[in-house]
């Protein structure tokens, strides 16, 4: 896994970007793995600056997000396919015919979530996957005790997640109890993981999944089995790194035709 420690969420943002950019050139049709919460906003934003450049362009990619609470109204502002659209569809020119995200209103949950995995495959499955993690090492909805094998599928979310989340409704009794989430193995097939983590509530989860056993209680740990995992930290997420001045110096001395 390749870690890199950036001054702040605004250059995670810009790198993150970099890599994006770089695929879409590479490949204009590639599949991205979209993915919510606070940390990834700088990345959208960014993302947005650069399409009014003109500096990039999403008219062939293709996007799966990454979860979705069950139980939400249709529309409802912090269901994650709101968000998806609103801090990162709309403004961009993705066809919004293709971005998906799991249905959390369907009636038949695990129906859907097969179905959702079969989407994923048709497409060709996801060239980059963009993902956050939560104070407790989950990543998605995959809460600590996640099967490292897990395909998507229903989660009950842990009382710390609820709560952490509450921020974003207007008490924790508003937070769903359920969500759809792709699992560990669904996220292990993308091809390029990037994992963005910033601010010192992140320390620990941070450490656990870059350092610590390969263990359910820390479902990111599951990506030091992935080939190609890039964690983009800020200094206060990276604060508790045993290894944090070998990242720095593996950067900072890295070739440039590596890239990302
Ligand atoms: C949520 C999402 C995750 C996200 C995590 C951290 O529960 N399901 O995908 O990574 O919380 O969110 P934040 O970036 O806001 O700390």
């Amino acid at each position: 896994m390749e870690v890199v420690i950036l001054p702040g969420s605004r250059q995670v943002g810009v790198l993150a970007a970099d890599a994006i950019e770089a695929l879409l050139r590479r490949k204009p049709h590639a599949v991205l793995g979209l993915a919510t919460g606070a940390s990834p906003l700088p990345i959208y934003d960014e993302l947005a600056r650069r399409y009014v450049e003109g500096r990039i362009d999403f008219s062939q990619a293709r996007g799966f997000g990454l979860d979705e609470y069950v139980g939400l109204e249709e529309g409802h502002p912090q269901s994650y396919r709101e968000v998806i659209r609103r801090e990162f569809a709309d403004r961009v020119n993705i066809a919004a015919e293709n971005v998906h995200s799991p249905d959390g209103a369907a009636a038949d949950i695990p129906a859907a979530c097969d179905a959702y995995e079969e989407a994923i495959n048709t497409a060709g499955g996801v060239d980059l996957q963009l993902l956050g993690v939560g104070t407790d090492g989950h990543i998605g909805f995959n809460e600590p005790g996640s099967s490292l094998a897990s395909r998507t599928r229903i989660k009950t979310l842990i009382e710390q997640t609820r709560r952490d989340n509450a921020r974003f409704f207007k008490s924790v009794r508003d937070v769903p109890h359920h969500a759809i989430t792709q699992g560990l193995g669904t996220i292990l097939d993308a091809r390029h993981v990037i994992l963005v983590a910033t601010g010192a509530q992140k320390a620990q989860s941070v450490r656990d999944l870059v350092e610590g056993p390969v263990a359910a209680i820390c479902p990111a740990s599951v990506l030091q089995l992935h080939p190609h995992v890039t964690t983009i930290v800020d200094e206060a997420a990276a604060s508790s790194l045993r290894l944090a001045d070998y990242y720095r110096h593996t950067y900072d001395n890295k070739p440039k035709w590596q890239g990302l």
